[in-house]
């Protein structure tokens, strides 16, 4: 599994973190950016996490903002991406069972760097169960088709 990271200047630290945390656990990773404190535009680095997804070259993207969420909004305009903000384990966990999300977004100034890395832990661990949530993440694909 081949993992995206990027982050802002806001999610830098927390990125940092999970970076070293995958390539501990041996998990190949690319990262995006950013790589200093500068001021940077949150979007910028989602759209290369995601682009990256969504191309297929890597299998799913982690993403860090100050609070996750406007990183996590940027994600989701990128065709194919299905980018989860999440805070808990639980979530993360569901995020792939249920939403076959493709992306996490983490909030850098909101979460603990432990917390944090079991957030991607249980993310990269699950699986998504298809069967009816594929007919429900198939109506996702198809509004963002605007096939409704
Ligand atoms: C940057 O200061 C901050 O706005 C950004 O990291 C993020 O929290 C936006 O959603």
């Amino acid at each position: 599994m081949k993992i995206a990271v990027g982050s802002d200047h806001g999610g830098l630290e927390l990125k940092e973190e999970i970076r070293k945390h995958l390539e501990d656990k041996g998990i190949p990773i690319k990262d995006f950016g950013t790589y200093s404190e500068d001021s940077v535009d949150y979007p910028d680095f989602g759209k290369k996490v995601s682009e990256a997804v969504a191309k297929g070259e890597y299998d799913k993207g982690i993403v860090v903002c100050g609070t996750g969420i406007g990183i996590s909004i940027a994600c989701n305009k990128v065709k194919g991406i299905r980018c989860a903000l999440c805070s808990d384990t639980y979530s993360a966990k569901m995020a792939s069972m249920h939403n076959n999300a493709n992306v996490i977004a983490l909030g850098g100034r909101v979460l603990g760097k432990d917390l944090a890395k079991e957030i991607v832990d249980s993310f990269l661990k699950a699986e998504f169960e298809g069967g009816r949530h594929e007919r429900r993440v198939d109506k996702i694909i198809d509004i963002e088709n605007n096939m409704l």
